[in-house]
This record gives structure tokens, sequence and C-alpha cells, in this order.
């Protein structure tokens, strides 16, 4: 700020200067044709200058204005449309910068700056013209699929510095090129150093086809094995991610008697929620849920519901020798493990199966 000021109080080094008058009196402006952003501030950076032996009384700024087909210059400090925004940061020696905040676009036109010495009154004949502009956000294309290539722009007719960028309204360090599904949401920009004054917001529509499907057992501890008392009721509850949301779920059930055999089993359900009542073996096996939007489908990993007096070598029968083993080795021990841990769990009067069946 030091050395702008400096700068300013040498006339030679005055860019875009616009000297009004002669015999050592001289008003500039830094830039004589700024542009500001609504919403923002900006500073008219303003010097003058006159004979050593004179002092100043007086300064002021006025706004140019048509009023009655006559060109009027009402100077700021009388208008209400400018108490609490323009506020001058100069002095009454050399220094006669404005600052303008929360620009409006009744504040796009012409600005002067007048003093008064004790001898003489100056006022600048040239002015500043200060343009007011928006900025506009824009992503192109609106609406893509996962992996599209997409492009945002922020424009504004002021030159643009850094530019930065919102989502949702919070920072995001640079908008995706190649969007992916949590790309999508509302965008609006700014300028670095200016985040108030931001852009409306445009919203980027993201579809993808569902992914992380997963089914929640109700009763049931989550995992993928779910052992039910037979007679009790179940509610499985399949949930994923899509956009457009998910169209049409699809529920397959495969026993394990009738082996791994080709597609996901037979369809036993359609909705969000499948609901067994009074379960008996016969609803033993491999759950799966399906789900589709219109780009595409996606299905859980598999859920096994077994009864309590689950029937493991039944179950196995007929399931190739290798899933059969694995089975073995695996379920036994886990069942076995199941129930102790579950009577071990009546024994502390604290059995949340019964409670839930009861509560059902
Ligand atoms: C999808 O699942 C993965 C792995 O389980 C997880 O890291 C990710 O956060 C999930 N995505 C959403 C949107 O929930
Ligand atoms: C299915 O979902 C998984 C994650 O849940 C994802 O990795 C996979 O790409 C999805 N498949 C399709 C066809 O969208």
């Amino acid at each position: 700020m030091f050395v702008l000021l400096l700068l300013m109080l040498n006339p030679g080094a005055g860019v875009g200067s616009g000297s009004a008058g002669s015999a050592g009196w001289s008003v500039s402006f830094e830039d004589p044709n700024p542009c500001g952003l609504r919403g923002s501030s900006v500073l008219l950076g303003c010097s003058f200058h006159y004979p050593e032996d004179e002092c100043v009384e007086m300064v002021e700024w006025s706004k140019g204005g048509l009023h009655g087909g006559q060109w009027v210059r009402s100077v700021l400090s009388t208008l209400t449309s400018y108490q609490g925004r323009a506020q001058y940061v100069g002095d009454k020696k050399n220094n006669c910068s404005l600052v303008i905040h929360d620009l409006q676009d009744v504040d796009h036109g012409h600005f002067y700056f007048s003093f008064r010495t004790d001898r003489f009154g100056r006022r600048s004949k040239v002015s500043v013209f200060l343009s007011v502009s928006g900025l506009t956000a824009r992503v192109r294309p609106t609406a893509v699929a996962l992996g599209d290539t997409v492009t945002f722009e922020c424009g504004t007719s002021c030159g643009l510095s850094n530019v930065v960028w919102f989502k949702d309204g919070r920072p995001v360090a640079k908008p995706p090129s190649q969007v992916q599904a949590k790309d999508g949401g509302r965008y609006s920009c700014a300028v670095e150093g200016q985040e108030w004054a931001r852009s409306h917001p445009v919203d980027l529509d993201v579809h993808y086809p569902p992914f992380n499907v997963t089914v929640v057992v109700n009763p049931g501890p989550p995992g993928p094995v779910v052992l039910l008392t037979p007679g009790s009721s179940a509610h499985l509850t399949c949930s994923s991610h899509a956009h457009p949301p998910a169209l049409r779920y699809t529920w397959y059930r495969r026993t394990l008697s009738s082996g791994p055999g080709p597609g996901p089993g037979v369809p036993v359900g359609s909705g969000p929620v499948l609901s067994l009542s009074s379960v008996d073996s016969s609803h033993s096996g491999l759950y799966v849920c399906q789900v589709w939007n219109k780009l595409g489908e996606n299905s859980s990993t598999e859920v096994m519901l077994m009864m309590d007096e689950a029937d493991v070598n039944g179950l196995i029968a007929g399931v190739g020798l290798g899933v059969k083993v694995v089975l073995v080795l695996v379920l036994v021990p886990a069942v076995v493990l199941w129930r102790r841990w579950k009577c071990s769990a009546e024994d502390e009067e604290n059995d949340h199966d019964y409670e839930n069946t009861r509560a059902m």
C-alpha cells in the first residue's frame, strides 16, 4: 500500500492520468476505466497536485448523471445511496483515492474529484469511468454421465484475475474435468480476495448407474450371514447410490442345494424392502438385491439367511465340492461359535433376537 502511495505521489508515474488544469494543478487517476464486480469493493486510485504554497481546505467526490437533460455532478456525501458505501481513503495532501463498497449497478458511470485550496477551487474535468459487472458461472454440459468431460467458465466483462470455485457453498480446489458421482452439485465462482461477490450458482447433474448396493436384514447383525428364528419375520432392505434414483429392485434367492448355477437365482420379490413373515427353512438361501436405473444395474453381495436350527448338511448338499469344503470349514465353526455366543448372551438376560421377535 505504501509503495502504491509513493507511486501515486509521483506525478510522472501516474498510469492513465487525466491531467486537469494548468499552473501546477492536476488530478490524475490510477486507472481511468476501473471495473468492479457487483457486491465487491473497488478502489478508485487518485492523486492531486497544486502549488506548494497552498493549503487544501476541502476535498470531495461527485457522481455525474443526466438530470432533466443536463449533466449534473452530485456530491457523494449528499447522496443517500452512497452513505456507508463511499469511503474516502485519501488525505488533504496528495492522495484522493476513494473506495466504493458493495458495488451496485447504479455505481456504473463517471466519478469526479474536486478540491479547494485556501486560494482556488479545482475540480477534475476528466472523470473515472467505473464499470460494474456481475460474474456468470457456466458449466457445460450441465447433465453428464460418469467420466464425461465438463468445462467450467467464470465470465464477466471485467478482466479477471484468479477465479475460485465453490461447490454447494464450499470452496473447491479446482472444478473437476472428468466427472465422478460425487461431483454433482451447485457451482458458483468468485474472484480471489472478493469471495463474497459470487456468481449465481449453476447445477451440474451427474448421472450414474447404481453402486454400493447393500442389503440390511432386520432383525439381524450386520454381515453376510443372518440366522433367523423359525416363525419370526424378517425385512431385507436394499439401498444404493444412484442418480437418477433407483427405479426398480428385484430380489433373487438361490438355495444352497440348487448349487451355484447360472444367474442370481429365482426372483422372489420386488421393491426396496423384501418382507418375509413366519420364516421357515424354505426361506433359507442366498439373497441378492438387483437395482436398476435408466443408466444400468448393479447387485448387492449375497446375504445368507439360515434358520436357527440350520441343517448344515442339508444346506450344503448338492453344492460343488470346493464350495462344500469352504462351507464346512467356514460355516460350521461360525454357526457353532455363534450359538455359543448366543447362549452366553442369553445367560446375561440380554437376548436381542428374543426382544426383537417379541416386538414384531
Ligand atoms: C461406497 O462404498 C465404498 C466402500 O465400501 C466406500 O468407501 C464409499 O464411501 C461408498 N460410497 C458412498 C457414496 O457411500
Ligand atoms: C457396481 O457397484 C460397484 C461398487 O458398489 C462399482 O465398483 C461397480 O462399478 C458398479 N458396477 C456398475 C456396472 O456400475
